[in-house]
């Protein structure tokens, strides 16, 4: 192996190009092919920025041509060189550097590489896990490096929107309290205060609500959070939000001020952002027309509600939930009635996963109602559900029975199923959408209590403020989702200023005063010494980066990410300790250590 000696890089390998011929170069990168034509040997040296072709020419170095015999694939190269035109038929217009090769006089290996676990220039498949493992190796191949390329650009793009509108970054406390965003914590046990823990902050929620107290008047922070969840394709114990803060500002000034920020940045990254400002739709709204509160608007395949339809029907099933005070609620997919006995077994399967007891179908057919229940119906009710659903020749009407929120859940999932069978999702889409007005509690009939929506801090709407002591469930909030082809993005909320308004909320949670005062004390007394009107929001940049990148999973946006076990494969994190650390942090396992 060389050393590096006097050699200087001049370019990167995606920099040269016609306007170099003959000029000297020194590049430095990785060999990601090599080969070998009839004695001259080719290589294609790569970098961060890009690719370039270096030749080895027993012709016009036969010392050099001999030394390049030896290079493996991701061995560690500086060549020293000059730049020539590539022959016509040799020419690569896939590549910014197609046009030229570096024809080597000088060849310096900086470090040799073992064959790698899995080869970095083709597009083949290879398992998370071996990818996760070798991380580094994986982020050497450029569709990956690119999106962390564009990650780093958002960012800047939102710290200089925010920078250019007085926002102060503030940073917060990792070791804190945490606040409830409806995850578990992860906990971290103090050792100078004996059986006392810290948690990682799910969201830096009541330090940026401190800092509007403070007078900061406007907040963000591009911040990790932690929440101990079961992860999915768009979920990770850590990631990271823009979270943002602003005080003596309404829900208008919030929306618009976002609006021009995601607008900006997708036009940023993908040369053409959106039209503000961006459609709203109100919770109930969402869940009437698509079961869910964060809808993809890039298709229709509404859920349409025949509850009142089919009071009086004949089918068992239905008169039942009805009966029970659920709903029934149909899907007219279009154009579907050819779907054979498999594709409905195989959706009947999928709705069984989301709590559908069954899957009751129609076929419409030019003469006949092809389905087991046609004969329970009446000539009215076919006709009215006709009608409702909008049937034609050729569609199949897919039904749920239940409680509304079972048939919001089976129908919305078998919605986005069948919008991606039939290819409605346009890739080319981006469909933003605000969801308000969402209800400020929801009853838990687990826990016998309602939990907040959003968060606790969130603001009831001032008119309907009277219903929380008689019918809480009916209090609507001051929040917002922003919504993107059916991926919630961001959250936010105008939150309680006033200390009278926090306490109720809290008594509405069954939040007693002695919890009140014990979990959220240092919050009340900060409303009661001069809290400015404040809300604010916060995107998750992971899921949004995933979207802008057209990423299947937010892994593929994050440079060392967790797997759905929540494991690092890099690291192997978690891992054991000894126990004399848990003894210095006054812990006492009660596990069988592992032989
Ligand atoms: P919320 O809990 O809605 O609001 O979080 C804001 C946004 O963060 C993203 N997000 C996640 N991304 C990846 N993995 C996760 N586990 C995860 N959880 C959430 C989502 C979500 O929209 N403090 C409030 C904000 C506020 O009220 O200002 C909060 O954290 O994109
Ligand atoms: P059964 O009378 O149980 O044979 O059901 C007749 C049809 O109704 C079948 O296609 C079932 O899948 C469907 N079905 C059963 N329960 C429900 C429900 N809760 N919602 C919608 N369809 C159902």
């Amino acid at each position: 192996m060389d050393s590096m000696g006097a050699l200087k890089r001049t370019h990167n390998c995606n920099e040269l190009g016609l306007d170099h011929l003959g000029k000297e170069c020194i590049l430095m990168g990785w060999v990601l092919r090599r080969r070998d034509h009839g004695g001259v040997i080719f290589i294609d040296l790569r970098d961060r920025w890009g690719i370039t072709q270096v030749v080895f020419n027993p012709e016009v170095n036969a010392a050099v041509h001999a030394k390049a015999h030896q290079l493996r694939s991701e061995w560690v190269l500086a060549v020293r060189g000059h730049v020539a035109r590539r022959p016509d038929d040799m020419e690569n217009p896939k590549l910014a550097t197609g046009a030229i090769e570096v024809m080597v006089d000088e060849l310096r290996i900086l470090n040799t590489s073992e064959t790698p676990p899995f080869p970095l220039d083709e597009d083949i498949e290879v398992s998370d896990t071996l990818r996760l493992q070798y991380r580094y190796l994986d982020l050497r191949r450029p569709e990956i490096a690119r999106n962390l390329i564009l990650r780093h650009r958002a960012v800047q793009f939102v710290r200089s929107y925010l920078n250019d509108r007085n926002f102060l970054d503030i940073e917060t406390p990792m070791l804190t309290r945490s606040t409830p965003e409806g995850a578990r914590d992860y906990l971290v046990p103090s050792r100078v205060n004996a059986g006392r823990f810290y948690a990682l902050p799910q969201s830096p929620q009541l330090f940026k609500q401190l800092l509007m107290v403070a007078g900061m008047d406007r907040y963000y922070q591009i911040v990790k959070c932690f929440r101990d969840e079961d992860l999915r394709a768009d979920r990770q114990p850590e990631f990271t939000q823009i979270d943002m803060e602003l005080s003596f500002v309404d829900e208008e000034d919030i929306m618009s001020l976002v609006e021009g920020m995601i607008a900006g940045l997708f036009k940023e990254i993908k040369g053409k952002g959106p039209e503000t400002p961006f459609p709203r739709m109100s919770y109930d709204e969402a869940m009437r027309r698509f079961g869910n509160d964060k809808p993809d608007t890039r298709f229709g395949l509404e859920l349409v509600d025949l509850s009142e339809v089919l009071r009086g029907c004949g089918f068992k099933v239905f008169q039942t939930a009805l009966e029970k005070g659920g709903l029934v609620k149909a899907i007219n997919a279009k154009g579907c009635g050819n779907f054979s006995r498999k594709d409905l077994d195989d959706l009947t399967e999928y709705a069984g996963r989301f709590g559908a007891k069954g899957m009751a179908w129609i076929k419409i057919k030019e003469d006949e109602w092809q389905s087991p229940i046609t004969k329970f119906f009446s000539e009215t009710e076919i006709a009215a559900m006709r009608e409702a659903l909008a049937a034609e020749p050729g569609d199949l009407i897919l039904f749920a029975a239940d409680s509304a929120k079972v048939v919001h859940q089976v129908l919305s999932e078998l919605r986005l199923e069948l919008g991606r069978r039939l290819g409605l999702m346009d890739a080319d889409k981006d469909n933003f959408l605000w969801v308000t007005d969402f209800p400020l509690l929801e009853y838990d009939t687990e826990a016998k209590r309602y939990t907040a929506v959003h968060h606790p801090f969130t603001a009831p709407c001032e008119e309907d403020m009277p219903l929380l002591t008689t019918e809480p469930e009916k209090v609507k909030s001051r929040a917002y989702d922003l919504v993107l082809n059916g991926n919630e993005i961001g959250g936010g909320s105008i939150r309680i200023h006033r200390p009278d308004v926090q306490r109720e909320v809290f008594k509405a949670l069954s939040i007693g005063e002695d919890e009140a005062r014990d979990k959220f004390g240092f919050l009340l007394r900060a409303l009661d010494l001069g809290a400015p009107p404040h809300g604010g929001l916060a995107f998750g940049v992971d899921r949004l980066m995933m979207l802008l990148t057209g990423a299947t999973s937010i892994r593929d946006v994050i440079a060392f990410p967790k797997t759905q076990k929540a494991t690092c494969p890099l690291t192997d994190a978690p891992s054991t300790v000894s126990r004399a650390q848990l003894t210095e942090l006054h812990l006492r396992p009660d596990w069988k250590e592992k032989e």
